[in-house]
């Protein structure tokens, strides 16, 4: 007989009354009136396996058996006993009575149960990460992700993409992070860059003439960590000639409707709906707003920049200032005084400089009706404008933002999000939507430059380099992004493939054209041999399975994630390595004590 027939989670009614060899882990062990039950564990799931005291040598060996003990056995299925039945697991009518047992390999103590759910501080569940993997919706994760990659696969291939692999020893390519640099041991003095993207590499296929191609591919980012940020990720990186925006999109979201299909059984309803960046940060605040929260920003700049109130009339006359009203309906008997407060000092944290309300506590009562630490500042007029452009009703409370067009996008925007989630306010459980005709340029006023705001390989929207050089600051682009629930998903644009716009572009970004060769020759060059028009996108696969299971974040869908900090605890990288292989790549260290 094989050391196994068939996996511990796959045994159900069909095999009773037949013999079976099972290999596994020990997951929980209970001794129950002379009788000893074993859930084991395998890759499929759990089954019981039972050691009768009839089967002396054998019951002796299993009272030795602890938690997380390899081992293999045979025996014969059959039913549970009515009433000690599990209808949660397919093996749950079932056990296996168990006439031959081998110890494959003992396990000492683990440093935390698998079988168990306490918190553990993720350093420690990374530095063990292979045990926090047996747990199955770790398990389960890995293996969905791996049938995320299969679907994309297929359907890539099925509509005629080509899978190319580009290098990861390269050279810096923008897309606004710090590169990881890699020292080359043969030219003294040179670095090679780890991709922040194969942006420039699917390009040059397109000029290759590949036409459609794609890859997953890991990228590195040097850059602050969050939730949904890894400094090491993996893409869906897509490219394609003759296309405009709508191609990439239309085949795009047939991709991710595809996903959601097939994985999730969900159906994304298509076209998904398309918003431009300026309607997002007006009604929103942010670019990749979560549509799932009814709750809408609305501007008040208007009614309020005569008024006497100088925290609200001061922003409302700025170039770039911004008073907005957010009505949560019924707030009144939502929200305690506390959750009140809680919110204000939330806000704070995003730049924002208070939080007024007005609590409506009864229309038909005009000023006598409300509560608010600032209506004493406002006139009856004024006030009922707001109310009336807000279509408050009893009960409800308004929120105010005013400041720094950017500080109150950044923290109306957070409280739209927090009261969407604090008050379970979701309207649907999927809302995907396309955000496009981003700004071209973002103005760094520390820097005073502009920075390209998806990357400098995207086509302006404009008529022409004219244009483009005198109104750069209000030239959008062809990018688009791809928004899932309030997450981005994927970005992309259409390229510059015409050399002269492209010269432009890197001009006003700063590198001016000797300095624009030196850095992306080959790409400008190639521009100039044949280049399509072209276009493409990538999507974050992390965050891709992070929504799809539910994660908190996406380290949870990676099989061995960095910690915030950046560091593999599991492997201690990053490490000190010898003075001879510091040598060999010419690099002297500084005193680092000295400097710190
Ligand atoms: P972009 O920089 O928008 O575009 O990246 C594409 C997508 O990759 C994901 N992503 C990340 N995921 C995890 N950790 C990170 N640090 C991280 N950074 C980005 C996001 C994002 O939407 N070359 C262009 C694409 C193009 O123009 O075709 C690019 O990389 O989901
Ligand atoms: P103050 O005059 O600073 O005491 O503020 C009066 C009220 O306005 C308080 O409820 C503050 O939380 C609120 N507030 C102050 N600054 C802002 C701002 N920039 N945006 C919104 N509300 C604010």
């Amino acid at each position: 007989m094989r050391m196994r027939t068939l996996y511990c989670g796959q045994v159900d009614k069909e095999q009773i009354g037949k013999v079976i060899s099972l290999c596994g882990w020990v997951h929980n062990r209970r001794d129950h009136g002379g009788v000893i039950f074993i859930d084991l564990r395998d890759r499929e799931g759990l089954v019981q396996i039972v050691f009768d005291p009839k089967y002396e040598q054998i019951f002796t060996q299993a009272e030795k058996l602890r938690k997380e003990f390899v081992i293999q056995v045979t025996g014969k299925v059959r039913p549970r006993p009515e009433g000690l039945q599990n209808p949660k697991l397919p093996s749950g009518f079932i056990e296996v009575e168990i006439t031959a047992l081998t110890l494959l390999n003992h396990a000492k103590p683990l440093p935390f149960p698998v079988d168990e759910y306490h918190h553990i501080s993720e350093e420690h569940r990374l530095t063990y990460r292979y045990l926090d993997l047996r747990k199955p919706e770790n398990n389960q994760r890995l293996r969905l992700r791996s049938a995320v990659c299969r679907e994309i696969r297929q359907f890539m291939e099925e509509t005629g993409f080509i899978e190319i692999e580009t290098p990861v020893l390269t050279r810096s390519t923008p897309e606004g992070a710090r590169d990881y640099l890699v020292p080359s041991r043969t030219h003294a003095g040179e670095f090679f860059a780890l991709p922040q993207s194969p942006q420039q590499f699917k390009q040059l296929l397109m000029m290759s003439g590949f036409d459609r191609y794609y890859q997953i591919c890991k990228c590195f980012r040097d850059e602050d960590l969050r939730a949904d940020r890894q400094p090491e990720f993996t893409q869906l990186d897509v490219e394609m000639s003759f296309v405009e925006e709508a191609d990439v999109m239309q085949l795009m979201e047939k991709m991710v409707t595809h996903l959601f299909k097939e994985i999730l059984q969900v159906e994304f309803t298509q076209p998904f709906p398309v918003m431009t960046y300026h309607e997002a940060m007006t009604k929103y605040g942010t670019d990749r707003p979560d549509l799932r929260i009814p709750l809408e920003l609305t501007e008040i700049s208007d009614i309020v920049k005569d008024c006497d109130f100088k925290v609200f009339s001061g922003p409302a006359n700025y170039k770039r200032g911004r008073v907005v009203a957010l009505k949560l309906e019924n707030g009144c008997e939502r929200l305690s005084r506390k959750e009140l407060d809680d919110y204000a000092e939330f806000v704070q944290k995003y730049g924002a400089k208070g939080l007024a309300y007005i609590k409506v506590n009864d229309l038909s009562q005009g000023m006598a009706g409300l509560q608010s630490p600032i209506i004493k500042f406002l006139s009856a007029e004024i006030v009922n404008n707001i109310l009336t452009r807000v279509q408050a009703k009893t009960g409800d409370i308004v929120f105010f933002g005013a400041g720094h067009e950017h500080e109150v996008n950044q923290s109306m925007g957070a409280l739209r999000n927090r009261l969407g989630m604090d008050l379970n306010l979701l309207t649907q459980k999927w809302c995907p939507l396309w955000v496009v005709e981003f700004p071209m340029f973002i103005y760094d006023d520390l820097d005073q430059r502009f920075l390209a705001v998806h990357h400098p390989f995207t086509q302006p929207l404009c008529e022409s380099i004219d244009e483009l050089k005198n109104d750069t600051h209000n030239i959008n682009s062809r990018a688009y992004d791809l928004v899932l629930n309030g997450i981005e998903l994927g970005g992309g644009s259409i390229r510059n493939h015409n050399i002269d716009l492209q010269l432009a572009v890197f001009e006003l970004l700063n590198t001016p054209k000797d300095k624009a060769y030196e850095e992306f020759g080959h790409l400008l060059e190639a521009l100039e041999m044949g280049c399509p028009p072209h276009g493409g996108i990538a999507f974050g696969l992390d965050r891709i399975l992070m929504l799809m299971t539910g994660a908190d974040s996406i380290r949870d869908v990676i099989a061995f994630p960095k910690t915030q900090t950046a560091t593999c605890p599991l492997m201690r990288a990053p490490s000190k390595v010898d003075a001879k292989q510091l040598t060999d790549l010419h690099i002297q260290l500084v005193n680092l004590e000295q400097e710190g």
